[in-house]
């Protein structure tokens, strides 16, 4: 089997792309330059992984061009890397990713959804940059909404599953982690495996700068950061448990994880 990885290149990428190769599974990671000529890209792949660059200005826009490079290069299995709670209006990027879901599952292609729900990775840039004495993990955002945080690693294993056994098609998954957290907890799981104090902070996203970031994705990214203000991002755990139980393992809760990625830091 070959598998074409649209954002192959990028850190959701490239775990899909190990996880494929741990089964066996030869996998094709493309960058932005596969855009150059799609169908050529796809053409000989049995399955196309469709993963979106972050903050895309038009993500239903670049999703149609990917559907169509598909059909052009007669690659009719495709999986979507979506979001948790993707109809959520007052999240650009999220409402995005559900119009492209909608695209998905009106393209006539043998396709699956997954809906991801926020990486415990997300938070390892500022953790693993914590002094010895211990400090901060702040964000911009409520510390004490719940959420689904998600191993990265185990969202890829999914993924490998979805493509490498029967009966995902026309199947949305959500993928939250084990259970739902706080990020006063994942600062608190943080403190046990680094062995240093770590308090969670929430900072004023008014003050918050996106370093790198444009207009738009700094307004999108503030309209995110007062969704999970006020809801987090909840999900439940049972789709990654019953998908991960197809190949002998459980989602790793969130200490799992730290402990996992932050040991060589501590
Ligand atoms: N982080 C989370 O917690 C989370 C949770 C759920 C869903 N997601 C979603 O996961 C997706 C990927 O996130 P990521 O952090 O893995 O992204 P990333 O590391 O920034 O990777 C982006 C990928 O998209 C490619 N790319 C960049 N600009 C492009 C363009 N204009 N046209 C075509 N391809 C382009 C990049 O290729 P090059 O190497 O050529 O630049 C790279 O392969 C996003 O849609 C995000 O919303 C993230």
């Amino acid at each position: 089997m070959n598998v074409a990885v649209l954002g192959g290149t990028g850190k959701t990428g490239r775990a899909v792309v190990a996880a494929l190769a741990q089964v066996g599974v030869s996998a094709r990671p493309l960058g932005r330059s596969a855009f150059e000529d799609l169908p050529a890209a796809l053409a000989g792949a049995d399955a196309v992984h469709v993963i979106a660059p972050n903050l895309h200005p038009d993500e239903p826009a670049y999703v149609a061009s990917v559907l169509a490079a598909a059909a052009e290069a007669n690659v009719d299995r495709l999986t979507y890397h979506s979001v948790a709670s993707p109809y959520a209006p007052s999240m650009p990027h999220h409402l995005g990713k559900a119009v492209a879901e909608d695209l998905v599952r009106r393209s006539g292609l043998r396709w699956t959804v997954l809906q991801p729900c926020a990486y415990v990775q997300n938070f390892l840039p500022a953790l693993a940059d914590l002094p010895a004495e211990g400090g901060e993990l702040a964000v911009p955002y409520a510390v004490d909404t719940p959420f689904g945080l998600v191993d990265l690693d185990d969202v890829a294993a999914a993924t490998a599953v979805v493509l490498t056994t029967p009966g995902h098609e026309g199947a949305t998954y959500e993928l939250g982690g084990p259970a739902l957290v706080t990020v006063a907890g994942v600062a608190g799981a943080a403190a046990e495996v680094l062995e240093r104090p770590v308090r969670a902070r929430r900072t004023d996203p008014d003050a918050w700068r996106g370093e790198g970031l444009d207009e738009r994705e700094r307004a999108w990214l503030r309209s995110m950061f007062a969704y999970y203000d006020d809801h987090g991002l909840p999900t439940g755990p049972l789709p990654l448990a019953a998908l991960l139980a197809m190949v002998g393992r459980a989602p790793s809760p969130v200490a799992d994880v730290l402990a996992r990625v932050l040991a060589g830091t501590s």
